[in-house]
């Protein structure tokens, strides 16, 4: 008994040095191949300097900076596609599986972590954009951000404009290929809507254009998550007409405000079906308010923020006749053009120049995350959404959000089949739930925080879509694939059915079309992570 478990130990040990000295050797080899290869400037191994520097720099959500998870072997940075073409070949050879980074902003980290061997294809070089006015046209390459997209065209032109999403550090290579949602997408679309090419490495290494990929797979990588199917260099996206001028309005409200509430029961009534002009935000949290005594209270505020693509003497009686219970005035109202309603909600000032968007680095201290989201296709009653709110109370002032983006208008126009993206007419709006908190809590806390979140959405159930319960991809959550009685993946089958429960979620039954066209494009299926899109032939 005794000398079995020492033996057993033995041969752990000596198992797990084989296999340490096996991971070194593929390491060491998959370098020597890439040295071999590309220059050595953009090869950054563990042992390189400023490996940290470039593996943190966008590391987008904090709450994975002290991951263990998060050491790629290698990160790449190449220039030109030359560049990426070898990093497959080493790739294949040596097993080490692909990370493609482009913004860094997966919510749950994808692109720079993993269990399994990997390293990080970074593709913060290739950024080039070329704006074509004439055409209302642009190309633009997968590491270059919405920022700088956005500023590109306003420097161009002021009546024309992109319907990405807000935040100008995303990446442009993940947002498109994941949906894009943003103040423009009720107006325009959404940024994966307004993709006309792309040009894409396949798992063979082959360069394709839309005409060379063919339209099945055009389908796949515009709101699918591309990084499924193939490295994306180039997007190539229609440009939309901008009013010269846009309006934007912020208020913020006390929820235990009786005009609040009425102005929130009406929203959810009325905030899809507006003018499609008109997008309207809600965000829910804590906050220490002082009374004229100078008592401290803590209570929760609305925060009601707004573009209209339009003046605001047209956005006057359509607010009066939409929410005239909250009593808005011209003066409430700021007009600017579209490229400054940008800066604005990037938490800039007005009249700073447009080179801030420009900025790689999020203007707000960025917190630790984790974020959930729903779909609303009804109203959720009042005293459940009392309850909801309520609970914002149970986390750090201020660090709990609950938020609402609407739907509607150009979005419910398209069919739910046109792109991977299924979100389309009948739904309210989207709900997100996200915990957050400072850096540097221990492990307690942080799982307090992150038991908080999954509880608040797992208490929303009977409210929101269902069958399947929708989710949006780029709000990533890791959550939603786990179905404890489809653990066994050994079978092509298992497989495929274990990802159908986060497939069908952010998908509908457009995933099943996505593993079909990942079967014929991606056969082994080079292309792999977390969540990636399982052929039917794996295993
Ligand atoms: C593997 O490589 C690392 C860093 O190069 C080294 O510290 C470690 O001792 C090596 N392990 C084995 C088992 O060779
Ligand atoms: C707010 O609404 C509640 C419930 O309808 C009512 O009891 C209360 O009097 C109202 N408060 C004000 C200030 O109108
Ligand atoms: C709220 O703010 C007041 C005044 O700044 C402060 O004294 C009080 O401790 C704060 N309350 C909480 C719970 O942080
Ligand atoms: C970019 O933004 C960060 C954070 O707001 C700021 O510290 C930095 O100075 C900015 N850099 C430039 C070049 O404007
Ligand atoms: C974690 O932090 C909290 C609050 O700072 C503290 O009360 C708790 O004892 C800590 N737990 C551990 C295991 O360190
Ligand atoms: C797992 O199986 C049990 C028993 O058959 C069933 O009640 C439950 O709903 C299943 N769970 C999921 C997520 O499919």
């Amino acid at each position: 008994m005794k000398s079995s478990f020492v033996f057993a130990k033995i041969a752990i040990l000596l198992f797990s040095l084989v296999l340490l000295a096996s991971a070194n050797h593929t390491h060491e080899e998959f370098l020597q191949c890439l040295s071999s290869r590309i220059p050595k400037s953009i090869i950054y191994a563990s042992n390189n300097p400023s490996y940290s520097n470039v593996l943190d720099s966008t590391t987008q959500n904090p709450r994975f900076l002290s991951s263990s998870t998060r050491n790629p072997s290698v990160i790449v940075t190449p220039f030109k596609i030359s560049h990426i073409q070898p990093t497959i070949y080493c790739s294949k050879k040596h097993g080490v599986q692909i990370r493609i980074r482009s913004g860094g902003h997966d919510y749950e980290g994808l692109s720079y972590q993993s269990s399994v061997p990997f390293f990080i294809l970074d593709l913060r070089n290739i950024n080039s954009i070329q704006v074509d006015v004439e055409k209302k046209s642009a190309w633009v390459e997968a590491g270059a951000t919405l920022g700088e997209l956005y500023y590109s065209i306003a420097k161009k032109s002021k009546t024309l404009g992109f319907p990405g999403g807000l935040c100008s550090t995303v990446g442009v290579g993940g947002q498109l290929g994941g949906g894009g949602y943003g103040y423009q997408s009720r107006t325009y679309g959404l940024a994966s809507d307004n993709i006309i090419d792309a040009q894409l490495i396949d798992a063979r290494g082959r360069i394709l254009n839309r005409k060379s990929m063919g339209e099945d797979l055009f389908w796949a990588i515009r709101g699918g998550g591309a990084g499924s199917f193939g490295i994306v260099i180039a997007w190539k996206v229609r440009l939309i007409d901008v009013p010269s001028t846009v309006t934007v309005f912020e208020t913020v409200r006390m929820w235990e405000d009786n005009v609040t509430k009425k102005f929130v029961h009406r929203y959810q009534r009325r905030a899809s079906n507006i003018d499609k002009d008109l997008t309207i935000f809600l965000g829910f949290r804590t906050t220490n308010t002082s009374d004229e005594q100078g008592n401290s209270k803590i209570q929760i505020i609305t925060i009601i923020s707004a573009t209209f693509h339009g003046s605001r003497d047209r956005l006057l009686p359509l607010m009066q006749e939409e929410f005239p219970e909250l009593g808005l005035g011209k003066e409430d109202f700021k007009e600017m053009s579209w490229v400054q309603s940008i800066v604005h909600y990037n938490n800039y000032k007005d009249d700073d120049p447009l080179e801030v968007l420009l900025n790689k680095t999020v203007n707000f201290e960025p917190n630790p995350f984790k974020l959930k989201s729903d779909y609303v296709k009804k109203p959720i009653p009042d005293d459940v959404l009392e309850k909801l709110l309520a609970r914002l109370y149970e986390e750090d002032i201020g660090y709990d959000f609950v938020e609402f983006f609407p739907y509607g208008g150009k979005l419910s126009e398209i069919s739910e089949s046109e792109i991977p993206f299924p979100h389309r007419a009948g739904n309210l709006y989207n709900l997100r739930y996200m915990a957050s908190w400072k850096q540097g809590e221990n492990t307690t806390r942080i799982n307090n925080h992150l038991s908080w979140v999954r509880s608040v959405y797992d208490s929303m159930t009977p409210y929101v879509s269902k069958n399947p319960r929708g989710a949006y991809l780029n709000f990533r959550d890791l959550d939603i694939g786990v179905n404890p009685n489809e653990s066994d993946t050994t079978s092509a089958y298992n497989y495929v059915k274990q990802a159908s429960v986060w497939g069908t979620k952010y998908f509908k039954n457009n995933f099943y079309k996505m593993v079909f066209i990942k079967t014929l494009v991606d056969p082994t299926n080079f292309f792999t992570y977390e969540q990636s899109i399982p052929p039917i032939l794996h295993h």
